[in-house]
């Protein structure tokens, strides 16, 4: 059957001066705390240059969560789509959308032995990224309808789930970006996602698992020193933003596992004793040499714990697959029905 010709609409979502405010705000409590921490904002690190080091990271040998979690969708996607009757992609933090063609192209042969089209929904904060995602994407499904959205899904979740429908939307939240969320943030997010599923309507969530610390840490701290990079161009972003004077080279990037937490956590260790002026803040920050600031957390998951997330959210755990070596795992999750 031949479709129509698709389409991209690209909708700027937040408005860049309470952005700016909200930034500045999130920034001084991260820099005003003890210690320092800026991992409670994981959606500073991607800016162009951010977004391109994310990419080089999933490329990398030592980073091998992106690689299982492709693995797991090309085994699975046959199944998910069919189960989920997806005729709608919406995928938050999309990226460059690397993994979702595994989804798109299982999509693409139902719509096309049903003659329905085919939508896709990408968000993310990063214009760039999500732009050129877009076109390459109408370049391989040319009849693809594709409707995104530039913004912050922290603030826009019921808007994005909001629209008219009847069912078989799958929102797909992958590369383990749930992860860096703080564990209250996890909760009042799964609750929003929760809120805005209709009956009929799925979410596939991609998380790492827990494993030996030795495997975490050496996926955040690469010999290539990629990952250095990604922390430290974080500074880039708040000299940029806020009028910084961070000097990324007097800081050290280091990864620790944080075994109660099950957690890995990524800081910026001060080399000497210095105060950087932020002038959008008025603020100066002073560190001791050595001072640590915490920048990112990637909490690390079981079956067991995502299963009792979903459920205290009312979301059931339909299917839970994990790669042939289980590192990673993909959660199908539906709202839990009402009796
Ligand atoms: N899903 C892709 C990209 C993961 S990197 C993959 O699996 O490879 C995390 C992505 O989430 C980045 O593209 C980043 O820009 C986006 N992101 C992070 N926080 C966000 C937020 N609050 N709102 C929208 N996008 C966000
Ligand atoms: C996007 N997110 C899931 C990555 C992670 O693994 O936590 C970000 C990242 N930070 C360092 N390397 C990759």
């Amino acid at each position: 059957m031949i479709r129509g010709r698709g389409t991209i609409r690209i909708e700027v979502l937040n408005d860049a001066s309470r952005s700016s405010a909200e930034m500045a705000r999130d920034v001084r409590a991260g820099l005003l705390s003890v210690p320092k921490d800026l991992s409670p904002w994981p959606k500073y690190f991607y800016d162009e240059r951010g977004s391109e080091l994310f990419e080089e990271i999933t490329a990398l040998p030592e980073y091998y969560q992106a690689r299982a979690e492709l693995s797991i969708l090309r085994e699975t996607a046959d199944e998910i789509v069919e189960r989920a009757q997806c005729r709608e992609l919406i995928e938050l933090g999309s990226g460059s959308a690397s993994k979702t063609c595994a989804l798109l192209d299982t999509m693409r042969k139902t719509g096309d032995r049903s003659g329905y089209a085919i939508r896709y929904v990408p968000v993310d904060v990063s214009e760039s990224v999500l732009r050129e995602s877009a076109e390459r994407l109408l370049e391989e499904y040319p009849g693809l309808e594709i409707s995104g959205f530039v913004g912050d899904f922290d603030r826009s979740l019921g808007r994005l789930l909001g629209g008219p429908g009847d069912g078989g939307r799958l929102v797909i939240f992958l590369g383990g970006t749930f992860g860096n969320f703080t564990p209250q943030r996890r909760r009042s997010f799964l609750g929003e996602l929760r809120a805005g599923l209709r009956e009929g309507d799925h979410l596939l969530l991609g998380v790492d698992l827990v494993k030996d610390a030795r495997t975490l840490v050496a996926a955040y701290d690469d010999g290539a020193g990629v990952t250095a990079r990604f922390n430290k161009n974080l500074l880039e972003v708040l000299n940029e933003r806020l009028g910084g004077e961070f000097c990324p080279d007097l800081f050290v990037h280091r990864v620790v596992y944080n075994l109660r937490e099950r957690r890995i956590e990524m800081w910026l260790f001060s080399e000497v004793e210095q105060t950087v002026e932020i002038a959008g803040l008025e603020l100066e920050a002073s560190f001791r040499a050595g001072e640590g600031m915490r920048t990112e957390i990637s909490a690390k998951f079981t079956h067991e714990g995502v299963d009792r997330m979903f459920d205290e959210a009312g979301l059931t755990l339909l299917d839970w697959r994990t790669d042939g070596l289980g590192l990673y795992g993909l959660a199908l999750g539906g709202p839990r029905k009402v009796k």
